[in-house]
């Protein structure tokens, strides 16, 4: 805290000076207080409203600012500037936890969120992924219910073990995630050393207007990459600093220990997706990088902590359909459905005009037809609608994202048409078999053991072994022994079948 403001006078939000901070305006020093102190009002009015609802999924989490910086030369797959040799561009990147309130512990298990907004000189670019390739659900149908259950249950305000495995083990496309989330990667060491990843299948246009797919992949430049906390290393520290993510980043930064990750494309040529071995657009697989290898990018630096959480972190509002030109979605079904939900959750969050919050604000210039609204402080000019005979903007028609593809045919509700490698499971075995070392096998079994025995019930039960039977046979015989060994035969767990029992 470097403001030294002794002397000043405070003032109202109004700037009007304040005659007293420690007492209210009373008749005589023992009477009532008098309507008029509207210094007192406004205290108590601004104090009950200080707090503005947390996102829905990602609520803990924090951020910095720094620069985005092009390395590679890249410009044969993309158009768009910020991707072009040497370009530098300001940024805001947020890292959070998925499930957890605003308050909850930093190194609970789950998935990272790893969001990046570019304030490109062609409007803003926003890549909001996680630190996992790959994601629980393949259909935005599924992501509402996902999300609860991994919240909180309606009964007793509690998260829930078995409520979380029904879910997946009635999901198998969850069984690669779930893999990963088991692993030593569901709780990183810090921020820091965790990788980004897109996760999606973005599309990419040059300036031939030639297309191709992409998926984005940040490489953390800390230490060996990817470091972990155990599962007691974590537990012990959510009571010992249940903010340790978010005080780690915003010390290396102020000791001018600047973290940077370097930013990868995996590219796939736009004919190879139409006959690729597994879908290209599936958000539970990945593309195996003996087929696309990574090419560098550029890198980024965070530098600079926010001086104010709630209007720089609190108030960041990032989403998907963010795009600037030589960028676009894919037929990915749950970023098309991103495309819509986040700007909503934002409106809801933060107000229809958040995109004016100095944080979310273009650095590009805006010519927008929009006007008014709660809180709009950019002014609107005349014209304010289109066409018109004064000077308005105009729309300048180009191709900046690939054409999705849209396969003819009836309306329907149906999964993805499989493909040869197209299966639930084996993507996950190989992250046991091929990635994973004995060492990372046998915390993987400790992790899964700790977690089933922790309130899931018998029949729940049963599928979590047959799930991991399905993804490697042997992890799943010795993840089955190790839950039978540890609870002396069945679970007594109850299941959602009551809430009585309430287990610490
Ligand atoms: P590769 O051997 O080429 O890639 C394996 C990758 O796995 C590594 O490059 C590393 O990615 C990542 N990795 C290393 N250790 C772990 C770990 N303990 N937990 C999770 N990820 C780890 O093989 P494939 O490309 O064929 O992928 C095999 C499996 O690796 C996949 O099924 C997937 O689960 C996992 N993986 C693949 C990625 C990809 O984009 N192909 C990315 C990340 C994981 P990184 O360098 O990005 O850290
Ligand atoms: C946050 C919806 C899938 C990464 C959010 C928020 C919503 C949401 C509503 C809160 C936004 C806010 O209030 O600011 C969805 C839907 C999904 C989906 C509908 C699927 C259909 C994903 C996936 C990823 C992801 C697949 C990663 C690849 C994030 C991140 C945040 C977030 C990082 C926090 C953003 C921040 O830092 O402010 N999501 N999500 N989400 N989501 Fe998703």
């Amino acid at each position: 805290m470097t403001n030294d403001k002794r002397g000043r006078p405070a003032t109202t939000d109004g700037g009007a000076p304040v005659q007293s901070l420690e007492h209210s305006l009373t008749v005589g020093s023992d009477g009532p207080i008098v309507l008029n102190d509207h210094y007192l009002i406004e205290q108590m009015a601004n104090f009950n409203r200080e707090r503005i609802p947390e996102r829905q999924p990602h609520a803990k989490g924090s951020g910095a600012f720094g620069h985005f910086t092009v390395t590679g030369d890249v410009s044969k797959y993309t158009k768009a500037k910020v991707f072009q040799p040497g370009a530098k561009t300001d940024i805001v990147a947020r890292f959070s936890t998925v499930a957890g309130e605003r308050g909850s512990p930093d190194t609970w298990r789950d998935p990272r969120g790893f969001s990046v907004k570019m304030y490109t000189e062609e409007g803003n670019f926003d890549m909001v992924g996680n630190n996992t390739p790959i994601f629980f659900v393949r259909d935005p149908l599924k992501f509402q219910s996902f999300i609860r259950s991994q919240k909180r249950r309606a009964d007793n305000g509690l998260r829930d073990h078995d409520m979380q495995w029904d879910f997946w083990t009635l999901s198998p496309e969850s069984a690669h995630q779930v893999t990963y989330l088991m692993g030593d990667r569901g709780i990183p060491r810090t921020w820091r050393e965790m990788n980004g990843y897109s996760s999606h299948t973005y599309s990419l246009v040059n300036d031939a207007g030639e297309m191709f797919w992409v998926k984005f992949h940040f490489k953390t430049d800390q230490g060996d990459g990817n470091a972990h906390f155990t599962q007691e290393e974590a537990d012990e520290m959510a009571g010992a600093d249940s903010d340790y993510h978010r005080r780690d980043l915003f010390n290396a930064i102020s000791e001018g220990n600047a973290p940077s990750w370097t930013l990868y494309f995996q590219i796939m040529p736009f004919e190879d997706a139409k006959t690729y071995r597994i879908n290209p657009f599936d958000l539970t697989k990945v593309w195996p990088h003996k087929d696309y290898p990574l090419i560098e990018v550029g890198k980024m630096v965070l530098d600079r902590n926010p001086t104010d959480f709630h209007t720089e972190i609190e108030q960041a509002a990032f989403e998907p359909n963010n795009m600037v030109p030589g960028v676009g979605l894919s037929p990915d079904k749950m970023l098309l459905a991103r495309g819509f939900s986040y700007a909503d959750a934002h409106r809801a969050r933060l107000g229809v005009n958040y995109k004016q919050i100095p944080v979310n604000k273009p650095q590009a210039e805006t010519n927008a037809y929009t006007k008014d609204g709660a809180l709009r402080v950019n002014k609107s000019e005349d014209p304010v609608y289109f066409p018109n005979s004064y000077g308005g903007p105009e729309a300048h028609p180009q191709k900046s994202e690939a054409g999705l593809w849209y396969s003819d045919g009836e309306m329907v509700r149906q999964a993805y048409t499989l493909r040869e490698d197209d299966d639930d499971w084996s993507q996950a075995g190989a992250l046991v078999r091929d990635v994973m070392d004995d060492a990372a096998r046998e915390r993987l079994v400790n992790n899964v053991t700790g977690h089933l025995c922790d309130g899931v019930s018998e029949k729940i039960l049963q599928r979590a072994f047959e799930y991991w039977r399905n993804i490697d046979g042997d992890i799943g015989a010795r993840i089955e022994k190790a839950v039978r060994d540890k609870l002396g035969g069945e679970s007594k767990a109850p299941g959602m079948a009551s809430a009585k029992s309430i287990s610490g």
